[in-house]
């Protein structure tokens, strides 16, 4: 599957409305493989999502979830400790102060996965965690591919154990969230340039690369690495079609080298992304807030205003460590450009004789 693509270019999958179908699809038009990533989609918006990616591309595309228990009910005292923090910043964005916090979190898992099932799609991606042995031959009955997330050789020969068809190898400059599940995140930060190595020899399916790479020049480099393909997030962020807010795309439009941090204050769980007052503020506490989605639900609000008042210290914006080398374009240029750039990569490399 991965190695019949027209380029070794795979559009990571990217939850928070970003990987709009319009977009997915313009990756698949170019030749590349366009993920889907519905980790927020109730069940009904997978079906809307991707019958108007079917109707957009015949090419195939993946589909993507976070693997997540069925959630518990959160500490009443642990909601109530991270609202006290919170109600200050609510006033100050003309949020309700006095408001209760909310009760809902998330999306049921479970229901998802079902109608992933359903759906079929060509492709079928995860992170987070890994799915049961029925859930995988539950997918292969449906005649979906299936790619797991590894942040760890560990993680990488239990996804092939499983019977994955291919792992993602995620290293720690990605933007967005760890997919590490058998670790504490911290013991899962090799870089790209590390990891990739490592788990290609550790495994006998197809590795895709994933961290950091933002050109041709990295998409060479995954390859020289012995990656079957580049798995790119952050350089489709600020593309025409993605749907992240206009406050996110221009902060990523000033973001540096050295940006960016990894912090659980957003969400409950690890993700890179620029820094913010809110991670600043939130910070000292990390280590005590509910985890995900519940942390994610109790920040939404203030997430969501920030943005609409185009203030970018009281949002989450995920980014890899290159995000300084984005530019605002539309997909097929973005695309256009990644191979214009790996001729050139390719061009330039002498081998020693
Ligand atoms: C905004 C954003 C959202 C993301 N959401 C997901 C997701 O829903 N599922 C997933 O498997 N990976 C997700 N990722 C991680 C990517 O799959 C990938 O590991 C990462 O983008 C690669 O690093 P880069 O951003 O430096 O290209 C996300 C990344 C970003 C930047």
């Amino acid at each position: 599957m991965l190695d019949k693509l027209p380029l070794p270019i795979v559009l990571a999958p990217m939850a928070s409305g970003a990987t709009t179908p319009p977009l997915v699809a313009a990756v698949c038009e170019a030749g590349g493989l366009g993920s889907l990533g519905c980790a927020m989609h109730e069940p009904e918006a997978m079906d809307r999502d991707v019958a108007e990616i079917r109707r957009l591309t015949s090419r195939p595309f993946a589909v993507n979830l976070f693997v997540l228990p069925e959630l518990e009910t959160p500490d009443p005292a642990a909601v109530a400790a991270v609202w006290e923090i919170l109600r200050p910043i609510r006033a100050k964005l003309g949020l309700d102060a006095g408001a209760p916090p909310p009760t809902k979190f998330g999306q049921s898992f479970a229901a998802q996965f079902e109608r992933l099932v359903a759906l079929a799609p060509p492709i079928a991606s995860f992170t987070f965690g890994i799915i049961t042995r029925a859930q995988m031959e539950a997918l292969h009955g449906a005649g979906c591919f299936v790619i797991g997330t590894a942040t760890s050789v560990a993680e990488a020969l239990a996804w092939q154990e499983l019977g994955a068809d291919a792992v993602c190898a995620q290293g720690s400059e990605a933007g967005g969230h760890r997919g590490t599940f058998l670790h504490p995140y911290g013991e899962a930060m090799n870089g790209t340039m590390a990891l990739v190595p490592q788990v290609v020899d550790a495994l006998r399916i197809p590795v895709l690369a994933a961290g950091g790479i933002m050109d041709g020049r990295g998409i060479v480099a995954a390859l020289a690495l012995g990656a079957t393909a580049a798995q790119l997030g952050t350089v489709f962020l600020r593309a025409t079609e993605c749907g992240i807010t206009r406050t996110w795309k221009d902060a990523l439009g000033r973001a540096k080298d050295g940006d960016t941090r990894v912090s659980r204050i957003y969400t409950g769980r690890p993700a890179r992304g620029l820094d913010t007052g809110l991670r600043r503020l939130l910070e000292p506490y990390a280590d005590t807030l509910p985890t995900y989605p519940v942390q994610l639900g109790l920040t939404a609000e203030i997430r969501a205003a920030a943005a609409k008042a185009g203030n970018a210290e009281y949002i989450s914006a995920w980014a890899g460590q290159a995000v300084a080398l984005s530019r605002e374009e539309s997909a097929a240029a973005i695309m256009a450009r990644l191979v214009e750039g790996m001729r050139a990569a390719h061009d330039r490399l002498v081998m020693p004789r």
